[in-house]
């Protein structure tokens, strides 16, 4: 018996009284600890802007556990419940979570680390442009369940290479989707930001205005990245001060040129190979400036963005990128309608 008789508070003034959360989805302190020699740091493989992340085997599954520097109020267990059941293919899955202490969240391990490492090539073979499309299409599709498919639907807003996890097979799988909530409980705040410098768009950054578009953005300027390797934000030495410019602006420049496709070979990732198609690599960048559009109702839905990656996608693997341009629906997309 797991959980070991820890059951989430439910006191009678709380609207959600009477809910009582799947046991089989918490687990006890004693168990994480256990499982993680007392949360050593040999066992920490990450950490980020809400805490740290931990390798463990847990019931004969690896796992990753997140300590979270936050306690959990009620609303959020019910929230965390919901999201035990959110299962896609392109989302990494919530197995669990344990309130005793801290609050920790308990995830499948995805095996082959997150995307910002493949791109900067710590130690890892470059990826080809094929994989880099499938992983574009994987986490798309990831972003546009929680968008339209899921009750209650989600605002990811804080979609980054660091967030894009790729499996054994270079598939990709989206994480952290549902935390944007946790970080609303308990602040008064409510227009608290949640995000990350460089992936964030205008009206979100200036007046908090919170869309789905907020991911949408954030996503375009992943797609920069799987093109260039360079991070969101890109940090140029200048004879006395260092610049620092948005990947957005950056490809802003180029794509604006009278002759993009010659100009893309400046930014594009030296680890690409030399012969991979160009006219997709234009396709991909056409499609992030769409996505990063300054105004957010001329972007597209990640629905459209799917679409679009699918034609990509296949047109990519046979190489035949007239196929791409044909596709009517697309020609619509890029021409930013
Ligand atoms: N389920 C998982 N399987 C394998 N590795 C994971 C898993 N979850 C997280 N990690 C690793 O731990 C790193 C840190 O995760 P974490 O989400 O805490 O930080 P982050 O993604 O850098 O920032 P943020 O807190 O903004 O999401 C991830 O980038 C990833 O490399
Ligand atoms: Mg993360």
């Amino acid at each position: 018996m797991y959980g070991s008789g820890i059951t989430p508070r439910a006191d009678s003034s709380s609207p959600f009284a009477g809910i009582t959360v799947d046991k089989s989805v918490e687990f006890s302190y004693e168990e994480l600890a256990r499982a993680t020699d007392d949360f050593n740091l040999v066992h920490k493989i990450g950490g980020g802007g809400f805490g740290v992340v931990y390798y463990a085997e847990l019931r004969g599954e690896k796992a990753a556990i997140k300590k979270m520097d936050m306690q959990a109020t009620n609303e959020f267990l019910a929230e965390l419940k919901v999201l035990t059941n959110v299962h896609h293919l392109n989302l990494v899955r919530l197995i669990g979570y344990c309130t005793e202490v801290s609050l920790f969240l308990v995830y499948e391990y995805i095996e082959n680390g997150n995307l910002g490492e493949h791109l900067h090539g710590l130690g890892r073979d470059p990826l080809p442009w094929a994989t880099r499309v499938q992983i574009a299409l994987d986490s798309a599709r990831g972003l546009e369940y929680i968008h339209e498919h899921t009750v209650p639907v989600y605002i990811h807003r804080d979609i980054k290479s660091a967030n894009i996890l790729i499996d054994k097979n270079f598939r990709a799988k989206v994480a952290d989707f549902g935390l944007a909530k946790l970080t609303e409980v308990g602040t008064s705040l409510q227009t608290r930001l949640v995000g990350t410098f460089g992936y964030m768009p205008p009206e979100y950054a200036q007046y908090g205005e919170v869309s789905p578009k907020v991911d949408v953005y954030a996503f375009g300027v992943v797609l920069y990245e799987l093109i260039s390797a360079k991070d969101a934000i890109v940090k140029t030495n200048g004879s006395d001060i260092t610049e620092s410019r948005g990947l957005v602006a950056l490809f802003e420049d180029v794509l604006d040129k009278p002759n993009p496709k010659e100009e893309l070979k400046d930014l594009l990732d030296p680890r690409l190979d030399q012969d991979c198609p160009m006219d997709s690599i234009l396709a991909m960048a056409w499609l992030a400036k769409c996505c990063t559009h300054e105004n957010p109702q001329q972007r597209p839905t990640m629905r459209q963005i799917v679409v679009t990656l699918m034609t990509l996608s296949s047109a990519t693997e046979n190489w035949d990128m007239g196929a791409f341009y044909e596709n009517q629906s697309l020609v619509g997309l890029m021409s930013g309608r």
